[in-house]
């Protein structure tokens, strides 16, 4: 049973360096799953969100890889937004939390890697159902 307390912060290795920066993720490592799926989101037209929904299974990484956003996380009791704005950040989301990201800045670019391959019946899109399921200890 996933909480707000569980989404981490991880801070990314980095080498600055004059002819530019570089950073990266290890799955098992700074990534705590394995890496089954890769998948971004780019050209978010302004005052547009996404997710709104939460994995049944699927956990995840994101980075913001270019500008920032927020992540709103929402376990059915807590709630918690994170503001990712660094590309040597990154942000861990078990399974189990609903989640919405809002506030994208212009152009920004935002890479997530998932635990499980895509599926639809991994999705719960309705509130309702998730706070259900939440309270019954399904997820
Ligand atoms: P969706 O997960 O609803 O986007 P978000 O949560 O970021 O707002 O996905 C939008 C569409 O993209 C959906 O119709 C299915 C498709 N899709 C895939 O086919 N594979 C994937 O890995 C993802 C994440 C989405």
């Amino acid at each position: 049973m996933s909480k707000v307390e569980d989404v981490k912060i991880i801070e990314l290795p980095k080498y600055l360096d004059s002819r530019g920066n570089l950073s990266f993720v290890e799955q098992n490592n700074h990534i705590p799953f394995h890496i089954k799926r890769t998948y971004w989101i780019y050209d978010v037209p302004g005052g547009e969100n996404r997710g709104g929904h939460a994995f049944i299974r699927n956990q995840e990484f994101v980075i913001a890889l270019s500008g920032a956003f927020d992540v709103v996380v929402d376990d059915g009791q807590n709630r918690a937004s994170f503001n990712l704005n660094r590309s040597y950040y990154g942000l861990y989301i078990p399974n189990g939390l609903w989640r919405t990201m809002e506030n994208f800045s212009t152009n920004s670019l935002s890479l997530e890697f998932g635990s499980e391959h895509y599926s639809v019946e991994d999705y719960i899109r309705e509130y309702d159902t998730f706070l259900k399921m939440k309270s019954n200890g399904q997820i």
